[in-house]
């Protein structure tokens, strides 16, 4: 085993409610697909938040990015990617009607400010009593610029140069406040006692900040930092900062050097891999037999557009502009791309690797994962979870809501009867995970004021 502590797995699910594969809420109802309009539908929204909670899942985890997805808006028109909520907004509904799950929201570090991001994770971890999670990312859609005054993203290394910085200086305010800084003595009339509280005074070379921060400290300490850093810089990036590593390697093997390599670089960032999580992604197609879930998987490759089977590859290799490109013939020579990195030379890897034409490597990517029985899928997870790759998986249902009922009624009753699964939760979100809890006292200030 390489560094996995955990006795039980967790499993997070990529939030929403129209499904993963990018034609999933295209799926007819007999099939098990639902309503089309169901993305922005908010009573689904808690519908599918409490039925994950009820069956004990980990984690909501809600991905984003902040301009729309994709520059050519004749195959985004045929995806669910053209219109979804804003993260900390729909969290915050959806803690109002949950009481255990975590709410892991992404929010970019290239166009937010530390404060600011301080403030909304700090107000998440309160409104949900410590079930507050971020998922830190760089940002790997270019168009997110424009939104925020830059002609051009920031470079690869120049963004995560910025992350660096902007956690610091989020986890910094964080820290501005003592757990015990507010007695709220209405005996005394000291509501905060000003020995709790100090400056931060963060400058960097990309942001800075003055602090404290105008909330008291959230209840996890620090809310659970999530990071998906995959690429060299992004690796040793998550090694430094995340609890939770989302990763997505598509084979044991390499899993097995993904987290090899994730364990070496936390160790050279100092720190014991036994305290963070790794979740590989996983997105299952379920049937009653292998047959019947190759083809549900085919329905649902049939239903993708060539539009959108161009964008998927275009839009993770990066600058290319694929709409005369054969479908048919071998993904051609690219140039290097600004996103995200580890993505792209993953694809291009496994295209080259298995002599795929861009059709073929499109479909393997637009959201079909492993495919089979219950049977097949818990031997999957419970393979790669005994391997010691895997402390839990990053769930997306292809397709709703047939996709999720199949793997919560069939599979997570299959994993808990095998021993290796089992619903739990803490009190926090940090506790359900067994991370440890940053605690900090006004005794631990040594004087220090604001
Ligand atoms: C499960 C998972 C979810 C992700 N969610 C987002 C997201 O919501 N927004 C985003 O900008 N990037 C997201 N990413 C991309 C990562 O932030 C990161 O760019 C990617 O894993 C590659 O890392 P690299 O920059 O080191 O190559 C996600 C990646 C994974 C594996």
């Amino acid at each position: 085993m390489t560094g996995t502590s955990s006795t039980t797995l967790d499993f997070g699910v990529l939030f929403g409610t129209s499904g993963h594969h990018l034609a999933g809420w295209r799926l007819g109802a007999d099939l098990g697909g639902g309503s089309a309009g169901a993305e922005l539908d908010v009573t689904e929204a808690i519908r599918w938040a409490q039925r994950y909670e009820e069956a004990g899942l980990t984690a909501l985890f809600v991905a984003d990015v902040v301009s729309v997805w994709g520059e050519h808006l004749d195959s985004l028109s045929r995806t669910t990617r053209a219109s979804y909520f804003e993260p900390f907004t729909l969290l915050s509904a959806l803690a109002a009607v949950t009481e255990r799950i975590g709410l892991v929201a992404t929010a970019t570090t290239s166009y937010n400010e530390p404060f600011t991001l301080a403030r909304k994770f700090a107000s998440l971890d309160h409104i949900s009593r410590g079930r507050a999670g971020w998922n830190v990312v760089t940002s790997v859609v270019p168009l997110e610029a424009g939104n925020f005054g830059r002609d051009a993203h920031y470079g690869h290394a120049e963004r995560y140069a910025r992350a660096a910085e902007v956690v610091d200086a989020v986890t910094g305010l964080w820290d501005t406040v003592a757990d015990d800084a507010f007695p709220r003595d209405k005996e005394s009339g000291i509501y905060l006692d000003l020995a709790g509280r100090r400056a931060l005074d963060y400058r960097g070379d990309h942001v800075a900040t003055a602090g404290p921060l105008n909330i008291s400290r959230p209840p996890q300490g620090h809310p659970v930092i999530f990071q998906a850093g995959a690429s060299e810089t992004g690796r040793a990036f998550a090694a430094r900062v995340g609890e939770v590593i989302f990763a997505a390697p598509r084979t044991l093997a390499e899993a097995h050097r993904y987290r090899a390599g994730l364990d070496d670089a936390l160790r050279a960032a100092g720190r014991n891999p036994a305290d963070v999580r790794v979740w590989p992604a996983l997105s299952p197609v379920i049937g009653s037999t292998q047959e019947e879930a190759a083809r549900l998987r085919d329905t649902l490759d049939e239903l993708l557009h060539e539009d959108v089977l161009r964008r998927v590859i275009q839009d993770n290799v990066g600058d290319v502009d694929f709409s005369d490109f054969d479908l048919d013939a071998p993904l051609p020579e690219l140039p290097e791309s600004n996103r995200s990195r580890s993505r792209a030379d993953s694809i291009i890897a496994l295209a080259r690797e298995e002599g795929l034409t861009l059709r073929q490597l499109a479909l393997r990517w637009a959201g079909a994962g492993v495919v089979g029985t219950p049977a097949d899928i818990a031997d999957h997870i419970q393979e790669w979870f005994e391997a010691g790759v895997a402390d839990g998986f990053n769930l997306a249902f292809p397709f709703l809501p047939g996709g999720a009922d199949a793997f919560l009624d069939h599979v997570l009753p299959e994993l808990e009867q095998r021993g290796i699964w089992r619903p739990h939760y803490g009190d926090t979100l940090r506790e359900t995970l067994s991370l440890a809890r940053p605690d900090l006292t006004i005794a631990d200030f040594a004087g220090a004021t604001a």
